[in-house]
């Protein structure tokens, strides 16, 4: 396999002549491998899940599933697909089809290849521990949250679940499981131009910065769950595109005793594994960012890089006090998250500039809570979102960060009710008065997903909801 290949089930595939903004999806339909579908085109489905031989956090590689709709195809040059096709095949079917297919898993069969793939990136999870009692998770170690990109419309999710639950521990001589125990392809270098427009992948930061010093307008991806809808539904085309999401220097995780320090290029599901439950706060997040296939593509930096202000993880990083180091021919400097965003979809990051890790400061404080109220609860924008991060000491309010989102065109720091709450004692009273500032803070949208006199009621009502969780174990 050279660098301008990417490997489809065992087979090398060209992309000299792809276009730059052809998706994975469409270079494996191409190909033939027709199970791979498209139903939405903005990850919402998972019926395009594809599997992709990523470096491992409990094995040397991992198999991990992917929206193949949002990614452009040159980002996977040099690497390893797996589409349903080659799992198995009608004669010699891989655990995961046989299962869904003797459970009755799949009925028009539109979903089918998609819910494959994810059910067996979560089959080979090294640390899924099948032989464990796990009773939430049907007593193999799956879980089904692995499943929660993945829409099916006529056959049931019990059969689906059934299926994954009575999946065992892959067989010795499981090829897939096999390839877990060697490296996975290096992210080596890509520079594919064709009809005037570059996709380039850096190797190291310096030279990606330097091509965004010299091509200020060009864009720079990581997993491409942003920009793949833009793409995809708003027809966005750009004449240089970037890869920075496997750049080492960008993909480091340390914890030291005063902050930790994580890099831009991780996804949500790298920072979920690596940090163990280090950060509750986080813990609360991970679940209700979208999904599991959503989470494996998109990246820390890229949730902050958007400028969203209904973004998920700004308002639980503004709880958290975090602070962002961003990098460029000049070097680096640090913001503090609550100073980074200056308008809608705006921020201090100047052209020319990449996020290069998000700090976060230690130690944390002990009440913490992300509320996210969304329309479904899991898979969907908010519309609103308040993290918490409280320190009651004696009873009293010795500190108190609140970020929200969806209320304003920045994610926003709720300072009035802050102030509401330091130094008063955590109690009923405090917080009835502190809920009414904080159903004032910003200026709600009144839009398709909720209006403002609603989204103003939640507001004070996760307050409330916060005091109702936490009173007892305060006064404890
Ligand atoms: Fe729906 Fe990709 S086609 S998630
Ligand atoms: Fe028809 Fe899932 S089997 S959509």
């Amino acid at each position: 396999m050279t660098s301008a290949e990417v490997v489809v089930n065992g087979q090398a595939v060209p992309l000299s002549g792809v276009p730059i903004h052809t998706t994975l999806l469409d270079l494996v339909r191409d190909q033939g491998f027709t199970g791979c579908k498209e139903g939405c085109a903005e990850g919402e489905c998972g019926a395009c899940s594809v599997l992709v031989a990523r470096p491992g956090i409990a094995a040397a590689t991992e198999w991990v599933a992917l929206n193949a709709c949002l990614v452009p195809a040159a980002a996977f040059a040099g690497q390893e697909v797996v589409t349903a096709e080659g799992l198995g095949e009608p004669a010699a079917l891989h655990p995961v089809q046989y299962e869904m297919a003797v459970r009755g898993g799949s009925q028009c069969g539109y979903c089918t290849p998609g819910f494959v793939c994810s059910m067996a990136a979560e089959y080979y999870r090294p640390d899924r521990a099948p032989g464990v009692a796990s009773p939430e998770r049907g007593g193999n170690g799956f879980d089904l949250h692995a499943l929660s990109g993945n829409l099916c419309r006529c056959t049931g999710y019990r059969p689906i679940r059934d299926a994954a639950y009575a999946l065992g521990a892959p067989d010795e001589g499981d090829r897939f499981a096999a390839r877990c125990t060697a490296p996975a392809p290096a992210a080596g270098p890509a520079d594919v131009v064709v009809e005037d427009r570059r996709f380039v992948r850096p190797t190291a930061l310096g030279d990606a910065v330097r091509l965004l010093a010299e091509h200020p307008d060009a864009v720079p991806v990581a997993g491409s769950t942003d920009w793949g809808v833009e793409v995809n539904l708003r027809g966005r085309r750009a004449d240089f595109v970037i890869a920075i999401d496997r750049l080492p220097e960008l993909r480091d995780l340390t914890v030291a005793d005063d902050v930790i320090e994580i890099g831009a290029a991780l996804t949500l599901t790298e920072i979920e594994r690596r940090l163990d439950g280090r950060v509750p706060l986080l813990d609360d997040l991970f679940p209700q960012f979208a999904s599991r296939l959503i989470r494996n593509g998109a990246t820390i930096g890229g949730n902050l890089g958007t400028g969203s202000p209904i973004g998920d993880t700004p308002p639980v990083l503004l709880a958290l006090d975090a602070t962002v180091v961003l990098t460029g021919v000049d070097g680096d400097r640090e913001v503090a998250l609550a100073d980074y965003f200056t308008g809608y979809r705006r921020s201090v990051r100047q052209p020319g500039e990449l996020i290069r890790s998000v700090g976060i400061p230690l130690p944390l404080a002990p009440i913490t809570a992300f509320h996210k109220i969304a329309k479904r609860r899991f898979d969907d924008i908010s519309s609103v979102a308040v993290a918490f991060a409280l320190d009651v000491v004696d009873g009293v309010v010795r500190a108190a960060r609140i970020g929200l989102g969806g209320i304003a065109a920045t994610p926003v720091r709720a300072r009035d009710t802050e102030a509401a709450l330091v130094d008063r004692p955590w109690t009923s009273d405090t917080v009835d008065a502190a809920a009414a500032v904080l159903g004032a803070e910003g200026t709600p949208l009144d839009d398709h997903r909720a209006s403002a006199r609603y989204r103003a009621a939640m507001l004070g009502q996760s307050l409330l909801k916060l005091f109702a969780e936490t009173a007892q174990e305060v006064s404890a």
